[in-house]
């Protein structure tokens, strides 16, 4: 596996594939890397040539200098999981390279952004665009892979894709949420729990499952209720929102429709922020 530091060096690298008439995938990651992450790789690994995988902690996609600070690190043991599952470049630049000056770019979602997460975490979107503009322009994949369990993020990149990038004709691929086998989603911040509240996060997944079994016998806005008490009942959980949307406009909807709709959620578990949704 080829480890790059510089654009300079990434887009050297990768143009001599390109050069070849080699399909690139690209999954960009924050590192701390888990089976969720490594899947993406898995799957880029069985639709293209060439594999390319980033790791660079993003500061302006965080509200909270805190949460920044205290992000799991691991950029040896993530080398080491990434050659196992046979990634070809990984792209691990640092703050100064990837801001070489304070980027002011101000995206526009068409109102995808203000709901939910973006409601919640001021700015977080616009972060997440800076920074995965930045990576498709130097990477030019033809796939990149996202996961659903950023079930938001998604749309976002979508929009954004189509929008603001679409000369680089990248192809979107979202992908499946791994879980752990209590049904947590995997997810970095999982290692920030202490086992109390490791203990209590599976409550999250179980409540969601519970009332989509359910949800017939319900209204949205009872589920959204029966969901958020069901959680807090346990005092080790904070549900901080719960919302059924829909897939495309992410709006909450009046109805539900099989395969249209989504449940989202976010919740404390202590300090640590999780998020997990269920496909109607
Ligand atoms: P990060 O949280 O590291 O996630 C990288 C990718 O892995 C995302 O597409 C995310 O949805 C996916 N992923 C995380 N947990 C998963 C799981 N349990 N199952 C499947 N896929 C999972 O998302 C980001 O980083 C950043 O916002 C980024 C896009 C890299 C921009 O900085």
């Amino acid at each position: 596996m080829l480890i790059t530091r510089t654009i300079k060096d990434l887009k050297n690298k990768i143009s001599k594939y390109k050069a070849d008439g080699k399909q690139i995938g690209f999954i960009p990651t924050m590192g701390a890397l888990h089976k969720g992450h490594l899947s993406l790789i898995e799957c880029s690994k069985s639709n293209d040539d060439i594999t390319v995988a980033s790791i660079f902690v993003n500061p302006t996609q965080f509200n909270n200098k805190e949460d920044l600070k205290k992000y799991p690190r691991e950029e040896e043991k993530d080398i080491e999981l990434l050659k196992q599952v046979g990634c070809d470049i990984v792209f691990i630049p640092t703050v100064e390279e990837m801001y070489p000056e304070e980027d002011k770019r101000q995206f526009n979602f068409g109102g995808i952004e203000n709901v939910m997460e973006g409601k919640f975490r001021d700015g977080h979107f616009n972060g997440v665009a800076q920074i995965v503009s930045k990576l498709f322009q130097y990477v030019e994949p033809d796939n990149a892979y996202f996961g659903i369990k950023d079930f938001q993020q998604v749309a976002i990149i979508r929009y954004l894709n189509k929008h603001y990038l679409a000369d680089l004709n990248i192809n979107i691929v979202a992908c499946d949420i791994l879980r752990e086998e209590d049904g947590l989603a995997m997810s970095s911040r999982n290692k920030l729990l202490s086992p109390n509240y490791r203990n209590a996060a599976p409550l999250i997944q179980k409540t969601l499952k519970k009332y989509k079994k359910d949800y017939k016998n319900y209204s949205v806005k009872e589920l959204m209720n029966k969901i958020t008490e069901e959680i807090n009942e346990n005092e080790l959980l904070n549900v901080e929102y719960v919302d059924i949307v829909d897939n495309t406009t992410l709006k909450t909807v009046d109805k539900i429709i099989e395969g249209q709709t989504t449940a989202c959620i976010a919740v404390f578990a202590g300090k640590v922020r999780l998020i997990d949704n269920i496909a109607f």
